[in-house]
């Protein structure tokens, strides 16, 4: 029997989706293209073809999903906000009916009693800055910062929480390096730019939400880190170890807790971050919390015919695997949080995604009985339980994802949900991982009244 009450009484239970993952009405109230819309509709990039164009159209049938949250009872809901509906162009002219539908969202939310935890940017760069240079050009960090205090300043009197960028390895190294995400660029000088001008962006916008929100408010990144082991002890393999960490972990971290980027990197990529007085100071400024997502642990052997990180992963025999196929490893999660909380001692720490993709069958009576995604679940909270009880200040764990929803390149198959989505018709069935969440999230709320 999984016993939670050793998590902090305070303790924030939540799930996370993102804008352009469930949002759909692409075309609608205003909003123009971002790269996700120009990058899923390119033939061979997303399976099956599949696009945001509907997704789970959260759009209209919010009002819906926020009664789900609270049959959940989750304390708090991370969404994204979409930066092409608030300035369609990416600068200039404000979209009202964008900002309106959030800032409707945000009253629904705290009308049950669900805490807003706004991300500023889950990966949907308008069109227009993509043409303009994109990321690679440091004017999209100004830009950022400048769209950020306009959400702040329209929401920052009920949101109290705030996202600044998600995941800036997919942005930088998946989309600019790997080519496997928008804008799905190939090249090393412009990814390390990018990586560079996004966490600028986080520095500026944790800035401009200080200037321009109301409530006082909590601030954090979102990095989705790894452990990362050798495949072998031999020196190669170790020192590949060493640099996938670079990459995946250290090349975010060092920076964001104000050690700069680490050596061994930059003489790895052989680019230079075009780094400008002052910039490294705005990316460390203080957060209140770190957030981590995460989903597997990497084995990586040297590979010195490949690219940077010269790395690369190996399969582990015998595991099990999602359907992504990703090794299910809960105690990656308790290593990465103890790990994270020893080296850079950040105030607090929230999970702010981990889940899994399962192929969910649905029982004649319409029930889903995903048992492997409530494993998953049950093994993963467990693991923060060990974390906590190894000092790491774990305050919250946000679900990967409320909804089945448009998973990037891979499309509507990979199914994160603790809510079915029939794409169909729309409906929404909550799956046996969703109401086993609602027991622990209960269970635990009623351990926490009797702490108080
Ligand atoms: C993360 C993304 C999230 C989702 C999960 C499965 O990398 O932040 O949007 O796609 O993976």
């Amino acid at each position: 029997m999984l016993d939670l009450s050793a998590l902090p009484p305070g303790f924030i239970w939540g799930a996370a989706t993102a804008a352009y993952q469930i949002e759909g009405a692409a075309a609608e109230d205003g909003r123009k293209p971002s790269i996700w819309d120009t990058f899923s509709h390119a033939p061979g990039n997303v399976d099956n073809g599949d696009t945001g164009d509907v997704a789970c159209d959260h759009y209209h049938r919010w009002p819906e999903d926020v009664a789900l949250m609270r049959r959940l009872g989750l304390d708090a809901y991370r969404f994204s906000v979409a930066w092409p509906r608030v300035l369609p162009d990416g600068t200039g002219a404000v979209n009202a009916a964008g900002l309106d539908f959030y800032d409707r969202l945000v009253d629904a939310l705290l009308a049950e009693g669900i805490r807003p935890f706004a991300t500023l940017y889950h990966w949907d760069l308008p069109q227009a800055l993509q043409d303009a240079g994109g990321w690679p050009n440091r004017d999209t960090a100004l830009a950022f910062a400048d769209y950020a205090a306009i959400v702040a300043g329209r929401l920052g009197d009920r949101v109290a929480d705030w996202n600044t960028v998600n995941e800036p390895l997919c942005v930088s190294w998946i989309g600019h390096l790997e080519g496997r995400m928008a804008p799905g660029e190939r090249d090393l000088t412009r990814a390390v730019h990018t990586s560079h001008h996004v966490l600028l962006g986080h520095g500026l916008v944790n800035r401009a939400i200080r200037a321009n929100a109301r409530l006082a408010p909590n601030v954090g990144i979102v990095l989705n880190l790894s452990p990362i082991e050798p495949g072998s002890d031999r020196p190669e393999d170790v020192a590949a170890a060493v640099r996938a960490d670079g990459h995946t972990n250290r090349w975010w971290l060092d920076p964001v807790f104000g050690r700069g980027y680490p050596a061994d990197m930059v003489e790895c990529y052989g680019v230079e971050p075009p780094v400008r007085d002052g910039d490294l100071g705005i990316i460390a400024a203080p957060t209140e919390f770190l957030g981590v997502n995460y989903y597997f642990r990497q084995i990586v052997v040297d590979d010195p015919a490949g690219t940077a990180p010269f790395a690369r992963q190996i399969p582990v025999p015998g595991s099990l695997e999602t359907a992504m196929p990703w090794e299910v490893y809960a105690k990656g999660l308790e290593d990465i949080l103890v790990s994270v909380a020893g080296t850079y001692r950040p105030a607090s720490i929230l999970v702010t995604e981990n889940g899994s993709a399962w192929h969910d069958t649905v029982e004649a009576g319409g029930e889903i009985q995903d048992k492997e995604r409530t494993d998953y679940l049950e093994g993963h909270l467990d693991a923060v339980r060990q974390a906590v009880l190894r000092g790491a200040p774990v305050d919250g764990y946000f679900a990967w994802s409320l909804l089945d929803n448009f998973e990037w390149a891979y499309g509507y198959d990979k199914r994160f949900g603790l809510v079915r989505v029939d794409y169909d018709t729309q409906a929404r069935t909550i799956k046996a991982s969703g109401h086993r969440y609602a027991e622990l999230i209960a269970a635990h709320k009623r351990s926490r009244e009797a702490v108080i």
